[in-house]
């Protein structure tokens, strides 16, 4: 890995991304592409900016002439492609632009390295990152491996799980030498509030209301997003091209357990502290905040993820364990109340204007 594409980079993921490369290889030289939608947010790479070898590039990733002028002129090695409409509920209210980003812009990123590439593969790699929402629901038991079927019951499923068809096709027909993994419900920092963890947590310090769709009984496998990021790592280097690989905590928790649990601990924090205690006064603890609220369309009922070939054929497993990781996250919450609150009121847009000046919609 020499030039690193890293699509999306300034999203939840693809930021913690970010800085996990650059703290596991310094010397690469990392490119985020990233046109800033709502979940995209310069404050997440603050801290590199203006350093060696970083580089942000604003653009949107269907614009199929931007995107191969780009790879024309960058000799990328390497692509991670996180870069989509990644919310549920969203695409569920509108699901055009999952469409468009998730499918039309894999699409012109996978034309775009085949063109520029040109047969020439030695050394490339291009990674998909997807979900195990492809697979669709699980009853009470089993997991989710390679070998299951697709059967994507949301739209931004659904698109996903179209993008990880062309991946498959690209290299299959062009021999692209391409990669995908498909992840679990991922936690921990710059995690966009409109995802359950940080809603809860967020909601939880200012007293809101918390909800919990339909009866609070369905299940995700939460993984700390670090330990996404050394899967990523761990395939780029050992992956077997055209292949696909799960990842997931072994971490299976029901929606209310989750929600009780993310209380208590923020609870525990805001006691234990003069200062929180002063900011996010609360009579009766947390849990007093749950309300249960209409279901989600077509809410899948089970994600559980088998992660038995990554760990077997290339020696990953998840670092952190959910108790230390769920803490890390409620604390990185709370000490970076400047974060989500720049996000809440649309600051974050002002700094970008100061820093880039242009203004973001
Ligand atoms: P996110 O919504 O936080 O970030 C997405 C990023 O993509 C944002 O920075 C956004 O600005 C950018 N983006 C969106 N449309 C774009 C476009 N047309 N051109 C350029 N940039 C664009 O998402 P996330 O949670 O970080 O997820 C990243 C990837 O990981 C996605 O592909 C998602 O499907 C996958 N994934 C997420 C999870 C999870 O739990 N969050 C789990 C498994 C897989
Ligand atoms: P979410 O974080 O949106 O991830 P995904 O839908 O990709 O799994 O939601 C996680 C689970 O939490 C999911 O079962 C829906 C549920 N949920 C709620 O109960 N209340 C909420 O406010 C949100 C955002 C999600």
């Amino acid at each position: 890995m020499k030039n690193v594409l890293i699509t999306g980079g300034a999203g939840f993921i693809g930021a913690n991304f970010v800085h996990y490369l650059r703290e596991t290889y310094p010397g690469v030289s990392i490119f985020v592409l990233d046109n800033l939608t709502y979940a995209g947010n310069m404050a997440n790479l603050r801290s590199l900016e203006g350093t060696d070898r970083f580089n942000f590039i604003r653009g949107d990733i269907t614009d199929r002439d931007f995107v191969n002028d780009l790879f024309s002129k960058k000799s990328f090695d390497t692509v991670v492609h996180f870069a989509a409409e990644s919310h549920v509920d969203r695409s569920i209210l509108g699901p055009g632009a999952f469409i468009n980003t998730n499918i039309l812009g894999t699409f012109a990123l996978l034309e775009a390295a085949r063109a520029t590439w040109d047969g020439n593969y030695s050394g490339k790699r291009f990674l998909h990152v997807s979900t195990d929402e492809v697979y669709g629901s699980l009853g009470a038991e089993g997991l989710f491996t390679e070998e299951t079927a697709y059967a994507p019951n949301s739209p931004y499923a659904a698109s996903k799980a179209a993008s990880d068809h062309l991946v498959r096709a690209y290299f299959h027909t062009y021999g692209l030498p391409c990669v995908t993994t498909n992840c679990s419900n991922n936690y921990g920092p710059y995690q966009f509030p409109e995802k359950l963890i940080p809603l809860i947590i967020i909601n939880g310090l200012l007293g809101k209301p918390l909800p919990i769709y339909g009866d609070g009984m369905n299940i995700r496998d939460w993984l700390y997003v670090e330990d996404h990021c050394s899967a990523i790592t761990t395939v780029l280097e050992k992956g077997r091209l055209g292949e696909t690989y799960n990842i997931g905590g072994k971490n299976e928790w029901t929606n209310i357990d989750i929600v009780n649990l993310v209380c208590d601990i923020v609870d525990e924090f805001v006691e234990g502290s003069e200062e929180y205690s002063k900011l996010y006064p609360l009579a009766g603890g947390r849990r007093g905040l749950i309300t249960y609220v209409k279901d989600r369309p077509g809410h899948d009922r089970r994600y559980a993820i088998d992660s038995a070939k990554i760990e077997a054929e290339l020696g990953w497993e998840p670092a952190e364990s959910f108790e230390t990781g769920i803490r890390k996250t409620v604390k990185w919450y709370l000490e970076n109340r400047s974060w989500w609150e720049e996000i809440q009121s649309g600051a974050y847009r002002d700094y970008y204007e100061e820093q880039y000046g242009e203004r973001l919609s």
